[in-house]
């Protein structure tokens, strides 16, 4: 009898975990993609550069597949202009590093997941910068019971993930950059621009470490940490930036926090469906604070917290699985301040005065002029003031 020609989907063959990796999550597109892909591309790649951009930017509803039988139609991960994914892909096929800077919770370490993914298979391989990063976390350590028992031979080398990469052939993430010294981070000029690692310590033939073909490094930045402007001139210098800005559409903003909230319950088990008018509420608050003006042109009293595409999903999921653990009587909207206050009260007392501000204005103004969801919406102004 013939052989059946039908993949088992890995869904079904991972064991579960919390929030799986982008190679996991995406693991039947990935497979899909890299059977049916005969493109050029760089040396190293697992896809070429257009499947690479698919695979984030999604295919339109076409199905893409080798065969028939399991085609699939691959799904917007990124929501934001294909030309800048573009850029990222012609960047880390070439000679310079690839700088993700933005807002908080833009989704810079998402493109940099999906683009590692996407190109060498894992996004595994990354370096979370803290202020306390040292250079022993870029370049590598030593095991040092072996290092006394033998001296340094390359046993006694602990690689760092860049060093893992280097050998490899593949990309390597560093997150949140900036929060390290600069200079720690200057570890890295020599290692983009030479494509070399020194290991004086070792002999001779062992004493550079040479980056394989698809080694290059995404970096994330933060514009509310400690500025990109004190990075090095010559660091800088290596690197193409990328400024990833929030979603500028008010309606693809919807569809993601609808669909990544979906997402999120399914993930921890729930699977009750998203209440649409309630992400459009909440959309439209997030948006008007984040932006301080609303569609119909009234100013609004910004609060210093970033009021992020990513904590929209998080209190469209709160909000979600309250409704579970709590049905009884439960009105989604009403709860909405308290879970909008958890955002926006962080380190600024003035920010609660200045949602009662956005409470009193447009919110108000809006339920006044008939919308009943921002009436309820005003009617719950109370727990701005008692929580
Ligand atoms: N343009 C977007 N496309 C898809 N998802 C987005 C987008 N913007 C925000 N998100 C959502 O935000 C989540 C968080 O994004 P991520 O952690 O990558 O942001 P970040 O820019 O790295 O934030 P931070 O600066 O705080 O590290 C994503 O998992 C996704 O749900
Ligand atoms: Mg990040």
């Amino acid at each position: 009898m013939a052989k059946k020609n039908v993949r088992p989907s890995a869904a079904a063959t991972t064991p579960k975990v919390q929030s799986p990796p982008a190679e996991l999550r995406y693991a039947d597109e990935l497979a899909v993609m890299r059977e049916a892909d005969t493109a050029a591309r760089p040396e190293g790649w697992k896809l070429s550069p257009t499947s690479v951009v698919d695979f984030i930017c999604g295919s339109d509803g076409e199905k893409v597949g080798a065969r028939k039988s399991d085609a699939l139609v691959i799904s917007e991960k990124f929501v934001g202009p294909r030309d800048i994914v573009q850029r990222c892909v012609v960047t880390l096929a070439g000679e310079r590093g690839l700088m993700l800077v933005g807002e908080p919770g833009t989704a810079k370490s998402m493109l940099g997941e999906l683009l590692a993914a996407a190109i060498s298979g894992s996004g595994g391989l990354a370096v979370q910068g803290t202020a306390g990063t040292t250079e022993d976390q870029i370049r590598y350590g030593w095991n040092y019971a072996m290092l006394l028992d033998r001296g340094p031979t390359p046993l006694a080398l602990v690689p760092s993930p860049v060093m893992q990469a280097m050998r490899r052939g593949s990309i390597v993430r560093f997150e949140e950059i900036t929060r390290c010294l600069p200079e720690v981070q200057d570890a890295l000029i020599s290692i983009l621009s030479e494509r070399r690692m020194m290991i004086p310590e070792l002999d001779d033939e062992d004493s550079s470490l040479f980056a394989a073909p698809g080694f290059s490094l995404v970096a994330t930045a933060n514009l509310r940490d400690r500025g990109v402007s004190e990075m090095s001139a010559a660091l800088k210098r290596r690197f193409n930036f990328e400024t990833i800005a929030p979603i500028s559409d008010a309606q693809r903003e919807c569809q993601l926090v609808a669909s990544r909230a979906a997402t999120m319950l399914s993930e921890t088990g729930g699977d009750q469906a998203i209440d649409q008018a309630l992400v459009e509420l909440l959309v439209t608050v997030f948006r008007d604070l984040r932006s301080g003006r609303t569609d119909e042109g009234w100013q609004v009293n910004r609060p210093s917290t970033v009021m992020s595409t990513a904590e929209a999903v998080a209190v469209a999921t709160a909000i979600m699985r309250e409704s579970v653990f709590f049905p009884s009587g439960f009105d989604p909207v009403s709860r909405m301040p308290g879970h909008l206050l958890g955002v926006v009260l962080k380190d600024d007392e003035k920010d609660r005065e200045r949602l009662l501000t956005y409470w009193d204005g447009p919110v108000q103004r809006r339920a006044k002029s008939g919308g009943q969801l921002w009436k309820r919406l005003a009617e719950a102004r109370g727990v701005l003031e008692d929580a």
